[in-house]
C-alpha cells in the first residue's frame, strides 16, 4: 500500500493500561512508516485513546474530538482514528459517527492490534470503519512497541476485570479477566533491563489474581521471576485489590529489595454499609487488618489509595467513616473522586443518588485533609538523603525530577544525563507533595 500520510499524533486518557496502549498504537504507526508529531496540526493521523472511567473523561475526550472538525476542513486526508474503553460501551461507535461524522476509524479494547488493516481499510474506502469487538480474543503478543516513559516500561501482564465492582465500567468494557504467560512476560522485561530500563511497572486491573486463568505461576511467582532479572532495577505492579491482598505477596515483597516498598491499594470506602453496595468483597475491618499486614511485614511500606464519595445512599456516617478510615491509615498519596453514574452497571439503578452538591463538599473535605497530609510528610523528608531514578526535565519548574521508591517526587538541579540513573538527592525544602533537593 502506498502510504501518503507520514505523521501521526495520540491524544491519551485515562490510566496507565491506555498510556501503554497508545504506546503499542505508536507502535503499530511506526512499523508503517509514520513519525510522531508534537503537534495535531500537522498529522495526518490523530488517534483518541479514551477512557469512560467517569462521565468527565468522556467529555473531555468528546470536546477533543469535536474541536477537531476545523483540522478535517484544512487536510482532507486527515484521518482521525478513536479507540479505547469509550468505544466498548453499548452503542457508543456509532453514536461517535454519527455525534462527529468526520471520524474515519472507531475500534475497540479488544482488537487494538488490527489497527494496521483497518488504517489500510480505511485508504480503500469513503465510508467510516467500525471495528468494536463484543468479545475478548485470545492476547496477542508481539505488538510492536514505542516507549515513551524511559526509564520506567510498563508492563501487561493481565487484562481485563471480574470484579464486577457495582459502579464500575471497566468489566463491561475490558472483558474478562486474563493473563499473559509469566514467559512472555518475564521476557519481556528481561530485554527492557538490557535496553536500559530501570524501572518496570507490572500492570494489571487486579495484579493479585494474575495467573487464576493459567493453573501455573500465581502473581507473587511472577514478581519473584521477574526481580530476579540481573541488574540494579525497580520493580512495581498496579492495581491490588484488598480482597486478593496475600501473605505471601507481602513475604514476597519483602525478601526481594527490588520491588519497592509502594503499594497502591485501593479502598474507595470505609463504610462497611457502602462497601458491600460496591460489592468489594471486604469491610473496614479487613482493610484495617490488611494494612496492618502490610506495616507489620514491610515497616517503611507506602501506602496510596483510590476514595470515591457519593456513592448511592452514602450519608454523613457512611462519608465520616471513610475520612476516619483515611486519618487512621495515613495514605501516602490518595486519589479522591466522586461517583459518576455509568449506564449499564448496577449502581447506575440504585435509589438514593445523591446530591452533586453534597458529594462536592464531601470531596473538599478529603482533599483537604490529604493535601495537609502531604505537605507533613514532605516536610519529614526535609534534610534527609533519598535515592530517587530521574525520569526526565520539567519545563515548567526548570529542574530535573525523579521518584524515590516509595513514589515521592522530587526535583533538583542536574543535566541531561541524570535521565535514567540512579541519583541520592539531599532535600532542602519542601512543597505541597513535591520536594526539592540537590545532587550529592
Ligand atoms: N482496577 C483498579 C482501578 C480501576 S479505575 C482497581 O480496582 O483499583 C480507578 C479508580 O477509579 C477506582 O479505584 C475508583 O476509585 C474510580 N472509579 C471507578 N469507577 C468510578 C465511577 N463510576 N465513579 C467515580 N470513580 C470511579
Ligand atoms: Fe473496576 Fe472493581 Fe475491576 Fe477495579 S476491581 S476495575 S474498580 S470492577
Ligand atoms: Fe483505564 Fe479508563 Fe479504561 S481508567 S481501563 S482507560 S475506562
Amino acid at each position: 500500500m502506498e502510504i501518503l500520510c507520514k505523521k501521526y499524533h495520540i491524544l491519551t486518557y485515562g490510566c496507565q493500561m491506555n498510556i501503554h496502549e497508545s504506546e503499542k498504537i505508536a507502535g503499530i504507526l511506526e512499523s508503517m512508516g509514520y513519525v510522531y508529531s508534537e503537534s495535531e496540526n500537522d498529522a495526518d493521523v490523530i488517534v483518541f485513546n479514551t477512557c469512560c472511567i467517569r462521565e468527565n473523561a468522556e467529555q473531555k475526550a468528546e470536546g477533543n474530538i469535536g474541536a477537531l472538525k476545523q483540522l478535517k476542513k484544512k487536510n482532507k486526508n486527515l484521518i482521525i482514528a478513536v479507540c479505547g474503553c469509550m468505544t466498548q460501551q453499548k452503542g457508543k461507535a456509532d453514536a461517535l459517527i454519527k455525534k462527529f461524522p468526520f471520524i474515519d476509524i472507531v475500534f475497540g479494547t479488544h482488537n487494538l492490534e488490527n489497527f494496521k488493516s483497518l488504517l489500510i481499510l480505511k485508504s480503500a474506502q469513503k465510508k467510516a470503519v467500525i471495528s468494536v469487538l463484543d468479545k475478548e480474543g485470545e492476547i496477542i503478543e508481539g505488538t510492536p512497541k514505542k516507549r515513551t516513559s524511559f526509564p520506567n516500561a510498563w508492563v501487561n501482564i493481565n487484562y481485563g476485570c471480574n470484579n464486577f465492582c457495582t459502579y464500575c465500567i471497566v468489566p463491561y468494557v475490558r472483558g474478562r479477566e486474563r493473563s499473559r504467560k509469566a514467559e512472555d512476560i518475564v521476557n519481556e522485561c528481561r530485554q527492557l533491563i538490557k535496553d536500559g530500563y530501570k524501572e518496570i511497572t507490572l500492570l494489571g486491573q487486579n495484579v493479585n489474581s494474575y495467573g487464576k486463568d493459567l493453573n501455573k505461576e500465581d502473581f507473587s511467582d511472577l514478581l519473584e521471576q521477574v526481580a530476579s532479572i540481573d541488574g540494579k532495577f525497580r520493580l512495581r505492579f498496579m492495581t491490588n485489590h484488598p480482597k486478593d491482598l496475600s501473605p505471601k505477596l507481602i513475604e514476597t515483597i519483602k525478601n526481594n529489595p527490588k520491588i519497592c516498598h509502594s503499594i497502591h491499594l485501593p479502598v474507595q470506602s470505609g463504610s462497611d454499609r457502602i462497601l458491600k453496595l460496591m460489592n468489594r468483597h471486604y469491610t473496614r475491618e479487613d482493610y484495617f487488618n490488611k494494612v496492618e499486614m502490610l506495616k507489620n511485614g514491610i515497616s517503611d511500606i507506602a501506602i496510596t489509595t483510590d476514595v470515591m464519595v457519593g456513592f448511592p445512599t452514602e450519608d454523613e456516617g457512611d462519608f465520616n467513616d471513610t475520612f476516619d478510615l483515611m486519618k487512621k491509615v495515613g495514605f501516602s498519596g490518595a486519589f479522591i473522586f466522586i461517583y459518576s453514574k455509568r449506564e449499564g452497571t448496577p449502581a447506575a439503578k440504585m435509589d438514593g443518588q445523591v446530591d452533586e452538591k453534597i458529594a462536592t463538599e464531601r470531596i473538599m473535605k478529603l482533599l483537604e485533609f490529604q493535601n495537609e497530609f502531604n505537605r507533613n510528610q514532605s516536610l519529614k523528608y526535609v534534610g534527609k538523603t533519598i535515592e530517587i531514578l530521574c525520569e526526565g526535565y520539567d519545563e515548567k519548574k526548570g529542574k530535573y525530577l525523579g521518584r524515590d521508591e516509595y513514589g515521592r517526587m522530587a526535583y533538583f538541579d542536574g543535566e541531561k544525563d541524570d535521565i535514567g540513573k540512579f541519583i541520592d538527592v539531599k532535600i532542602i525544602s519542601s512543597g505541597g507533595i513535591s520536594l526539592f533537593g540537590e545532587k550529592v
